[in-house]
């Protein structure tokens, strides 16, 4: 991948769609392979991690393919029940499909997912719940070998942090599990409403999506239908975050504004008008940015941790001192180092990240250290006098389907350089 170079200072004004949900397709995908027949998703973005999930359907033997925005599975026969390191590998939440597969096929065996740019991803407790359910799990040489004797077996589990991925990969387990599973303390995120409608649509019996207690009726099996994804809440703060920074305005279009209460008063507290109807959100900036008091990362429905970039970037040119506390991971702040080559005055201190904003950023070469640290630097390109140059584009391919056109579109000048 090339380097994108970007001449900042313009003001964005136009509109943009808003893709579907990686963090919704991701989950989806894995589910399709829990029906025996055939899966149709809608609004599914054109993003690498959506390609190496089609990767690790295919593998374990489902039809899958894929046209636009339509991906359609076939998981009528399933044959195998390993993922290959290299797939692992390129896509880091493919630990999603762990409980699906152990439940389609009574077997496993998966490398470990090991740590990623936002520091150690543990997985002990989506394994302490599948151990649970009785899944046996030896973990040998990296990998994790899976077995289950006979059919899984729903229960009461405690979740001792509301983790994504661990009631993702609980939900996957229990839906064809037999008898109830309870789980307290789960994640509330819209990925997992959006993944417990898709199971429901497939047959599943589930109440409580959304909620903290999640309680799952076991079915003998589940059967295919069709589904649409629901839009990605933090492509939407994205481009939000673009028109805010180069003091815009921009209509977004497909959009959840729902999904966005924990962030929509923060664009307020910096100065932007933001107005919502139905599907569509316009915000509009001032010239000038205000600092905003705090942002504290919390699980859903608080301040999601994939938008604490994006608003720091917003804060490197606001007027005054913004905070913010990153809670849910180690090391989500390895985007301050390329943004203060920008010329952003940011002091980090464990968790705490101390933001004071400057008048103007100035253009430099940057690289993206993961990807919503990529996005974050994209945006404050937008807004730095000159020319920034951002490489280790594979980052943001992760995520954002069209970036470089939808910017384009809206007035931005941003050259792909092979
Ligand atoms: C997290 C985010 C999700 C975001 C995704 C991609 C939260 C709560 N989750 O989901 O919104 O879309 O990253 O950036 O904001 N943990 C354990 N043991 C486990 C699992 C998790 O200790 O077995 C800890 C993690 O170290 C982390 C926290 O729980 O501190 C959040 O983990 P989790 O929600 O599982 O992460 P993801 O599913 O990746």
């Amino acid at each position: 991948m090339g380097r994108l170079v970007i001449q900042g200072e313009r003001r964005l004004d136009g509109e943009v769609h808003i893709h579907g949900a990686k963090n919704s397709a991701l989950p989806i995908l894995a589910a399709t392979l829990l029906a025996q027949g055939v899966c149709e998703l809608h609004n599914c973005p054109a993003l690498s991690d959506v390609r190496a999930a089609a990767a690790i359907l295919r593998h374990l033997g489902c039809r899958v393919e894929q046209h636009g925005t339509v991906v359609t599975v076939d998981a009528t026969a399933p044959c195998r029940g390993d993922i290959p390191d290299s797939l692992m590998r390129e896509m880091r939440s493919s630990i999603v499909f762990l409980g699906a597969i152990v439940a389609r096929t009574g077997g496993a065996e998966l490398s470990f997912p090991g740590g990623c740019e936002l520091g150690p991803r543990p997985i002990d407790l989506h394994l302490a719940a599948l151990r649970q359910m009785g899944v046996a799990i030896h973990e040998e040489g990296g990998k994790l070998h899976c077995t289950v004797n006979g059919r899984l077996v729903g229960c009461p589990i405690t979740l001792a942090f509301p983790s994504v991925g661990a009631t993702e990969n609980i939900v996957l387990a229990a839906v064809t599990a037999q008898g109830i599973t309870t789980v307290y303390n789960a994640a509330r995120e819209p990925e997992i409403v959006d993944l417990c409608e898709f199971l429901t649509a497939c047959g599943a019996r589930i109440r409580g999506a959304g909620e903290s207690t999640l309680v799952i009726e076991g079915v003998e099996a589940l059967h295919g239908c069709c589904h649409r994804v629901i839009p990605d809440r933090i492509e939407t703060v994205t481009y939000m975050g673009a028109a805010a920074i180069t003091g815009g305005s921009l209509l977004l279009r497909d959009v959840c504004p729902l999904h966005l209460q924990a962030v929509l008063p923060l664009f307020e507290e910096m100065g932007c008008r933001v107005s919502v109807r139905e599907q569509e959100l316009l915000v509009s900036a001032p010239q000038r940015l205000t600092r905003v008091k705090s942002v504290r990362t919390l699980p859903y429905p608080g301040f999601p941790t994939d938008a604490q970039a994006l608003l720091m970037a917003m804060a490197c040119v606001a007027k005054g001192t913004s905070v913010f506390v990153e809670t849910i991971f180690e090391s989500r702040y390895k985007h301050v180092g390329e943004l203060m080559r920008l010329g952003a005055r940011v002091k980090v201190e464990g968790r705490v990240a101390v933001v004071e904003g400057v008048a103007q950023l100035s253009g430099a070469p940057v690289e993206c250290t993961d990807l919503r640290g990529g996005a974050a630097l994209v945006l404050a390109g937008l807004a730095a006098q000159g020319t920034t140059v951002l490489s280790e584009l594979h980052h943001l391919e992760r995520g954002y389907e069209a970036i470089i056109k939808d910017l384009t579109a809206a007035g931005a000048s941003l050259i792909l350089e092979e």
